[in-house]
């Protein structure tokens, strides 16, 4: 029977876009209140989440401080952390923990107590974690805790296409009032109408050709709030983690920094250990300079890879420390008790995004963006490790607060038109989707990765200005699907990384220009506005 347009529109008072660490936070925190409805545009598990290893970083042992953990942040962001956001973030860290611990999450003890670890740019040990799965213990404790929640509903396999905004809508208002999602099993577009609408829908590293994420970290929050009329900021920080495993099928399985936190070193190929020839925190110093180094160093020697060592500790040690890393490396015959892990640098982190204040609040009324979709200014050039789960449950807070401030001060939803299928017919050619998706993430890798210039960026630029008229044309031709959906919003995504980076005139943090190699005096966010471009 076919669906009239009355059962394409679904209502809700809040509508999260994405079900990590951020979206389901957001979710649990608001559910007293009203009908919450969480998208994913996979399984509800399938997010950067899941996959985080080392840890979240928080003041939780007397012997380190607020002030230590802010310091250290400002530190590895190079000067343009907001110092505001850095200081809300850390003084809410214990309170976040708290909450998980609350909601079930097993971290790790020794001796009765929190095990904490260290990671790179921290000068203390900080780091809660489970073993070296913290992501898997988050996502699974807030799942079950969402799936147990009656106000709560959660749609798995729909992706938002984009945002409704009272403006494209004719309205007097600017206000997001809801999206257009793509319900992939039925294949069809629905409408679903909120009073408030998150955007949790992790960060963008996908645009390169090697990443640490997983398939659905495609910049789909950014390229949605940008064509809602959102400002973006600093895109051009894309964080490279230094040590994926390199192993033709592993497919940048990650190697935590938390090794290199408890001892473990950096080689050449020929076993010398490189590092301290560079900064004199060696393997711990910010991962932009260690993912920096690695690059050099592989270019410049014509290596393929560089190795991680542990295995001077203990194989006990090693094993119950990191019994992921080990099971998986040992999937590929490397042992880490004995072998050094070949490893590379891949894109990791999104530390810019769609630009929010303390309470998450973007240019949009009543459109909010959490956790590595959003800019709040903490990470500045360069993110601390472990800082980012800890961005997602500190700013999930602040977002549900203020929605539930505003929540009586909020109509109903306005009656809104149905997705428009009129003009477009099935794909007849989706190689051409295959092809661009393809072309775009090898030229990011080659001319946008960790050391840029002028001329390479400018490259890129012209390549990408080709291929979002191909993929535009496709759109406008074409029914949606979740891989044009992708392509589409990673092409613009693209775009804005190249023209945040083309702004920077300076080498500061990630972003490593040979044109510009000095520091400029003065540390400013590259700002893009819809209404400019
Ligand atoms: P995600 O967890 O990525 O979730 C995004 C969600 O949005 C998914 O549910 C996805 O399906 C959904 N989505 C996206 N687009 C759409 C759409 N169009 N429609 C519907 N749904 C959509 N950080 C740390 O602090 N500590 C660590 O130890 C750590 N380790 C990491 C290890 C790895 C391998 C990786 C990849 C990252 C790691 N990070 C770590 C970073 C951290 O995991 C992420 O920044 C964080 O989990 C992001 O959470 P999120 O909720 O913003 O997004
Ligand atoms: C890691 O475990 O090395 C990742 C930590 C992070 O990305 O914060």
């Amino acid at each position: 029977m076919s669906k009239t347009h009355q059962d394409l529109i679904h209502s809700t008072d809040v509508l999260v876009i994405g079900s990590g660490a951020a979206g389901l936070s957001v979710a649990l925190r608001l559910a007293h209140k009203g009908k919450v409805t969480v998208l994913s545009k996979a399984e509800v598990t399938e997010g950067s989440t899941f996959y985080a290893q080392g840890g979240i970083a928080a003041v939780l042992d007397e012997s380190d401080s607020i002030d230590s953990h802010v310091e250290d942040t400002l530190i590895a962001g190079a000067g343009l952390c907001h110092e505001d956001a850095v200081r809300f973030t850390v003084e809410h860290s214990r309170e976040a923990i708290e909450w998980l611990i609350e909601r079930g999450v097993a971290f790790s003890k020794e001796d009765e107590h929190y095990h904490l670890t260290r990671e790179g740019g921290h000068s203390k040990r900080r780091i809660i974690h489970s073993d070296d799965a913290t992501g898997k213990a988050v996502s699974t404790t807030l799942v079950a805790a969402v799936q147990a929640e009656p106000n709560i509903n959660i749609l798995e396999n729909y992706i938002a296409v984009d945002l409704i905004t009272g403006d494209k809508l004719g309205l007097p208002d600017k206000r997001c009032h809801g999206a257009y999602v793509l319900n992939l099993k039925e294949d069809r577009v629905e409408t679903i109408q909120a009073r408030f609408v998150v955007l949790a829908t992790g960060g963008a590293s996908k645009v390169y050709l090697y990443t640490s994420n997983p398939d659905v970290a495609s910049g789909d929050g950014i390229a949605m709030a940008w064509r809602a009329g959102c400002s973006v900021a600093n895109l051009e920080f894309n964080q490279f983690h230094p040590t994926c495993l390199y192993h033709p099928q592993a497919r940048s399985f990650l190697i935590t920094e938390a090794l290199r936190g408890e001892g473990a070193i950096l080689r050449r190929p020929n076993g010398e250990r490189f590092m301290p020839e560079y900064d004199e925190r060696a393997e711990l110093a910010p991962r932009d300079v260690v993912a920096r180094t690695i690059d050099h160093e592989v270019k410049k020697y014509g290596f393929e890879c560089v190795y991680l060592d542990i295995a001077h500790k203990e194989p006990e040690f090693i094993k119950s420390h990191f019994p992921t890393i080990h099971k998986r490396c040992l999937e590929f015959g490397i042992d880490i008790t004995m072998d050094p892990i070949p490893v590379v640098p891949a894109a990791h982190y999104t530390c810019g995004g769609v630009r929010v204040d303390t309470n998450s609040r973007t240019d949009i009324e009543g459109l909010y963006a959490v956790g590595e979709v959003a800019f709040t200014g903490l990470h500045g050039a360069n993110r601390m490790a472990s800082n980012s789960l800890l961005e997602c449950l500190v700013y999930a807070q602040s977002a549900a607060q203020d929605i539930e401030d505003s929540w009586d001060n909020t109509n109903i939803p306005a009656k809104l038109p149905p997705w428009d299928e009129s003009q477009v017919t099935d794909s007849d050619e989706e190689i051409v989707l295959t092809h661009n998706w393809h072309e775009l993430r090898q030229l990011m890798w080659d001319y946008v990765g960790i050391v840029r210039t002028d001329k390479r960026l400018q490259r890129a630029l012209r390549r990408i200005e080709l291929l979002q008229q191909e993929i535009h044309e496709y759109y406008s031709n074409f029914k949606v699907s979740n891989d044009l959906i992708e392509l589409r919003n990673l092409v613009l995504v693209a775009e804005l990384i190249v023209k945040c980076a083309m702004q920077r005139k300076e080498s500061r943090g990630l972003h490593s220009t040979l044109d510009y190699p000095q520091l400029a005096d003065k540390a400013v966010d590259s700002v893009l506005t819809p209404t400019d471009s």
